[in-house]
């Protein structure tokens, strides 16, 4: 097939990237890449490279790339009904399957799963469901919601709010009225050294509890929050972090939301991360993993005690003020039920647990004892290296050295894609959960390799 000579011009002129520096684009300073294909833990782009990509898209490819039984299904799908909406009791053969497939799978006290199209309208909907909620209780007041700084729950205006991350407010006018941040569970910047990491998840459980207090439990509605934080920079909790902060919310009537747009379907070993950690969320958001991003899809798992106050609410006011025109999209709905039948088929969940495990073991021996690594952190499929000035006293790097992103550039040149996370010198890696043994160990000595060339 002849190549366009004209694409990257277009690309130039015509493409808003989403989080993207768009002036030094335009000005040809930023490089482009064209995405042609990709099989397994690999992508290829339209200059002949083939690269190993180590963060899963946007960790979402969780089955890899090239799937065809997804890819069959999606076609037969379209072929068959490429639409129709889900108002009004309507629905598909393959949305209907779908939302028993993830009720099968998610913890036994979930409900019923409404869908959207990401992992932002997902939050959008679940924080509308929580002021319904208590609307319907006759709790008018209580209507904020507690997020954690370094949370990562989308880019819209509520989402945005609840994402804790610089970036993604400040030039917005976000965060909106009714989100107010706490203590993000990041042991290794905790600011005093001394403290071990129980003692830490108290100090975070206590911290929220005074929050609580002085903004007026009555005003709270619900906490949200990642199993493991993500796009804040790949931090498992601390010991003891869910069950202190569990503990908070019971005892003042808050709703729990466990955000697992990343960590639902496998990516921690563990069908999900509600149960990897014992939580009792009252909703759940999923998307990425949900099709692995071969159709755009997400949802909002309901909990039956939700689910009954929902439904008195439909009985007082009538129908639910809420949809959009591809809930439930049958494309997306397709491309779920082939994807969770391959997760199951291939034994994925398995398999990430285990290469998780294998992964954070081979990591720490290449890179544990560099005096610029200051912490090698992971669960699952969920890894991160981070990199600091000062390892004994956890210094970090000057932002403006940008040294997470010189130690990725390194690691492109060979030939694997690992994401500097937006705020902090870490190195992100989230891989496709059917990654082998041997692609992790080219992942780790690229790495190594890559930290070399930047800081010794
Ligand atoms: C935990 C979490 N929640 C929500 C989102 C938002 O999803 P989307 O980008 O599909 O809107 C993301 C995206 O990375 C995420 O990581």
């Amino acid at each position: 097939m002849l190549k366009n000579d004209q694409l990257e011009q277009w690309d130039r002129e015509n493409f808003f990237h989403p989080s993207t520096h768009l002036a030094q684009f335009a000005r040809g300073e930023l490089p482009q890449r064209v995405v042609t294909g990709g099989s397994g833990v690999h992508i290829e782009d339209r200059e002949g490279n083939r690269l190993l990509d180590a963060f899963a898209g946007l960790y979402c490819v969780n089955v890899g790339y090239g799937r065809q039984d997804i890819a069959e299904a999606i076609a037969k799908q379209a072929r068959e009904l490429a639409y129709y909406h889900s108002y009004v009791g309507h629905g598909t053969e393959a949305s209907i399957t779908l939302s028993k497939m993830i009720l099968d799978r998610a913890p036994a006290h979930m409900s019923k799963v409404y869908f959207g199209q990401s992992g932002s309208d997902a939050n959008e909907t679940n924080i509308k469901l929580v002021w319904y909620y208590n609307n319907v209780l006759g709790r008018p007041e209580k209507k904020k919601i507690i997020s954690r700084w370094r949370g990562y729950h989308g880019s819209g205006l509520m989402t945005g709010s609840l994402t804790g991350l610089e970036a993604f407010q400040k030039a917005f006018d976000l965060p909106l009225d009714r989100v107010i941040h706490t203590e993000a569970p990041y042991y290794f910047r905790r600011a005093d050294g001394a403290m071990n990491e129980e003692a830490f998840s108290a100090d975070c459980a206590q911290k929220l509890e005074a929050l609580i207090q002085a903004e007026g439990p009555d005003t709270i509605a619900a906490f949200i929050g990642e199993p493991v934080l993500g796009t804040g920079g790949l931090v498992p909790p601390p010991k003891g972090y869910w069950e202190a902060i569990q503990a908070v919310l019971t005892k003042y009537d808050i709703l729990l939301i466990a955000d697992e747009v990343v960590t639902g379907f496998g990516r921690l070993g563990t069908m999900f991360g509600s149960a990897h950690y014992d939580l009792k969320p009252d909703l759940i958001t999923i998307a990425k993993g949900l099709t692995s991003a071969y159709a755009p899809l997400s949802g909002s798992i309901v909990s039956e005690r939700m689910w009954k106050v929902l439904e008195q609410g439909t009985d007082e006011m009538g129908p639910i003020g809420h949809g959009w025109t591809y809930s439930a999209h049958p494309i997306g709905a397709a491309a779920g039920v082939a994807n969770l039948k391959l997760i199951d088929e291939l034994d994925l969940v398995t398999n990430a647990g285990e290469m998780g495990t294998y992964f954070k073991a081979a990591m720490t021996r290449a890179l544990g004892d560099h005096p610029k690594v200051g912490d090698v952190r992971g669960e699952g499929l969920m890894l991160a290296v981070e990199l600091v000035e000062d390892k004994a006293d956890r210094v970090l790097f000057d932002a403006s050295k940008k040294v997470g992103y010189a130690v990725v550039a390194e690691l492109l040149k060979r030939n694997v894609i690992s994401r500097a996370m937006p705020q902090g010198d870490i190195l992100g890696f989230a891989p496709p959960l059917c990654i082998t043994k041997e692609e992790v160990d080219t992942v780790v000595s690229a790495t190594a390799e890559s930290v070399k060339a930047v800081l010794g």
